[in-house]
């Protein structure tokens, strides 16, 4: 492998990594709020602050596991385990959805597999919509 492309490549690993590891911005991790069994609460209002439509973020931590947050629609929500389901790797962020750098799964931005070795996509978190507030967990 030549220095410019080795160079490109650990370029690209810490750029996906700082993608996937970097907090939510101050804004949007003021709204999202850690509430009774390791569960966040979001209220929708909020939720621009937060991810867009047809996006998804790494949320936070639920019961100390990392969870991404797909947003479908205005008040429409998916959340899912940031854990691989092939061998448990954590996975990362990238432009079009999730990725496990240890053996090249993908996943879409809502959490379905894409490409394995991976047999599934990730694993469901649930989420409910009350009086105007995403619960996650
Ligand atoms: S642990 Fe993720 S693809 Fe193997």
């Amino acid at each position: 492998m030549s220095e410019v492309s080795r160079r490109s490549l650990i370029a690209g690993v810490c750029g996906i990594a700082a993608l996937s590891f970097a907090p939510l911005s101050a804004e949007a991790a003021s709204v999202v709020r850690k509430i009774s069994n390791g569960r966040l609460s979001i209220k929708i209002s909020d939720m621009s602050k937060v991810v867009a439509v047809g996006s998804s973020v790494l949320v936070g931590k639920v019961k100390g596991q990392d969870v991404g947050l797909f947003r479908s629609g205005p008040s429409t929500f998916k959340a899912f385990s940031l854990r691989c389901p092939h061998q448990g790797a954590p996975v990362v962020k990238d432009e079009t959805g999730w990725y496990c750098d240890v053996h090249g799964s993908k996943f879409e931005q809502d959490g379905a597999l894409n490409m394995g070795p991976a047999t599934t996509g990730l694993m469901k978190v649930p989420t409910k919509v009350s009086r105007g507030t995403l619960t996650i967990g």
